[in-house]
């Protein structure tokens, strides 16, 4: 595998919108982000993906983009944009955005052309097709967010389109080379500005099956999930090679993707040296327990489940590049709260969570809020919900026979805002987040979970993850936490998650996943203990005794 200039580094998300407001409009900014690169830096970050920025209704918090050249208002300014590009240079940090093309927002220019002129140039740019009241509508797939794929073009009583996620983020049309050669002029134009590279939202929805056809319905609504559809198409390899060779590639920029539903030989087509992508996340985690009814028949990953996740994704990705790791995001429960059981969300908890995730072979990416353990917040009434997806999975709750305060304590652990709501910097109002009313409340736990109260607390969880961090950056270890081999570990044995990582030096990593203790057989004697959530090591003869929730890495 070839070396590349990100391996060693370690990622981070950041939400805009919820991390620091500088303005007192309750919205988080780009002088915001800016503000805090001196905190990044001293949690060791290197590289930063920003969700998006660019002018937007907001209609799915910005993943529905009108402008891709401009900065919407309420982020700040392109001026602001460029200085975080340069700042962020200051500091060894690669700013990353997020790049948004299966769709665009119907507030885009090219949507408003394509509904005043469907026939024209723009109709092209979107999957437009006739339809009269009464006929079937082309295809029967269910989009993402609820609801037919097709919608009535605005202006329009005999027209459809297409949009695989909300009615306000119709689809583009990848088939056109018109439309692909102005994504690529977009890419390369922010690449010149210095940008690190993009996340790829979404991208392998770009490829349809055409024509469009019904598929068997998975619900009683008589639609069909789009995944279906996806696992029937071919041929998305083609745009994704040549939007790399148009753009990435020309300037070695990092790019990684949010690729759901690969076929496991596209692998290293993907995130192989030559890669369309230089990486791609590890949603096998975040699959367990999901069910295609709906959130409300989901069920929480136990331990057992998610050893096995990680372990069949590490053997996937071994020899062909690297996965990026995560134990949330925007779109996912806060891990701590998934992960964990109720009543065990300890900080040792949470650092063990953290740490078996983030020592795994790859590119760790940290969510913010998670090297402080933000947990979940608890919701039960339906104006406390703003995601556009969670609104529909409570209708799709109720349709299955919950009653209003079931549908709200299914939906509520799965739902968006769990990830959304606003960073807690410290224990004043607002948790420091905002001066004025943060635009979705923050969750009450600020008082106790805030990074005030854990910044140079020796056993805090913030200072874990500094440590965690510093270990992958340490000369001694690097090319070893990079690089090594992942081999499981006494994987029979229940509740237990222990891995070696073998290159230069080997390293034992374990965590003890359950609140009781249990012992671990030592595979040789340990040379150096490089990190312990807890303050004692009980180190027998052959064994490791560990408390639960233990977690270390030795080397061996
Ligand atoms: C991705 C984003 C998600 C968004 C969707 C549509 O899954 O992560 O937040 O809603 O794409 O753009
Ligand atoms: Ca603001």
């Amino acid at each position: 595998m070839q070396k590349k200039w990100w391996h060693g580094k370690t990622a981070y998300q950041i939400y805009p919108k919820s991390f620091f407001d500088t303005n007192g409009d309750g919205i988080g900014d780009l002088r915001g982000v800016i503000s805090k690169l001196d905190y990044l830096q001293e949690l060791g970050i290197e590289i930063v993906w920003l969700s998006p920025v660019y002018c937007s209704p907001l209609a799915d918090q910005g993943y529905d983009i009108s402008d891709y050249y401009d900065i919407d208002p309420r982020f700040g300014t392109m001026a602001d944009m460029e200085e975080l590009i340069s700042e962020g240079r200051k500091r060894g940090i690669s700013i990353v955005m997020d790049l948004v093309v299966n769709h665009c927002s119907d507030e885009h220019v090219w949507f408003q052309k394509a509904c005043a002129d469907p026939d024209g140039p723009y109709g092209q740019y979107f999957y437009i097709r006739d339809w009269h009241e009464g006929e079937r509508l082309p295809c029967n797939w269910r989009s993402y967010f609820g609801g037919p794929v097709w919608d009535l073009l605005p202006g329009h009583t005999d027209k459809v389109y297409f949009h695989a996620f909300h009615k306000k983020q119709p689809d583009l049309n990848w088939e056109n080379p018109l439309l692909r050669r102005e994504i690529y002029r977009m890419i390369n134009w922010w690449l010149d500005k210095g940008l690190g590279g993009f996340r790829i939202d979404a991208i392998i929805n770009i490829k349809k099956l055409l024509p469009f056809c019904d598929l068997p319905a998975d619900r009683d609504d008589g639609l069909c999930s789009i995944k279906t559809m996806l696992a029937r198409t071919d041929g998305v390899n083609v745009f994704l090679r040549e939007m790399a060779e148009e753009t990435f590639h020309r300037y070695d920029a990092f790019s990684v993707g949010e690729v759901f539903n690969e076929k496991t030989e596209d692998l290293p087509l993907i995130i192989g040296d030559d890669g369309y992508f230089s990486s791609m996340f590890d949603f096998s985690e975040h699959l367990i327990g999901m069910d295609a009814r709906g959130w409300y028949a989901w069920t929480q990953p136990t331990a057992e489940e998610y050893k096995r996740a990680a372990f069949t994704a590490q053997k996937r990705s071994a020899g062909v590049g690297f996965f990026s790791n995560i134990i949330e995001n925007h779109d996912e429960p806060r891990g701590v709260s998934h992960y964990l059981p109720q009543g065990e969300r300890s900080e040792a908890a949470k650092k063990m969570i953290g740490g078996l995730n983030f020592m795994l072979r790859g590119l760790p990416f940290l969510y913010q809020g998670q090297e402080i353990g933000m947990e979940n917040m608890d919701r039960w009434e339906l104006s406390q919900f703003d995601d556009i997806n969670t609104l529909d999975e409570y209708k799709v709750a109720l349709r299955a026979g919950l009653s209003h305060e079931e549908a709200i304590a299914a939906i509520s652990p799965y739902s968006r805002d769990n990830a959304r709501t606003p960073f807690q910097w410290d224990g004043t109002e607002n948790a420091g987040f905002t001066t004025g009313i943060p635009w979705l409340p923050v969750n009450p736990n600020y008082r106790t979970v805030n990074l005030l109260q854990q910044r140079g607390r020796d056993d805090s969880v913030y200072e874990f993850y500094r440590s965690l961090i510093s270990l992958r950056k340490n000369a001694a270890y690097a090319e070893t936490v990079v690089y090594g081999e992942t081999e499981p570990y006494c994987c029979g044995q229940r509740n237990l998650m222990a891995y070696f990582r073998r290159g230069e030096r080997c390293l034992l990593v374990a965590g003890n996943f359950q609140k009781e203790v249990q012992d671990m057989p030592m595979p040789g004697p340990m040379k150096k203990l490089l990190l312990n959530n807890m303050d004692k090591l009980e180190l027998k003869e052959k064994a490791l005794r560990l408390e639960g929730w233990q977690f270390v890495v030795m080397e061996i």
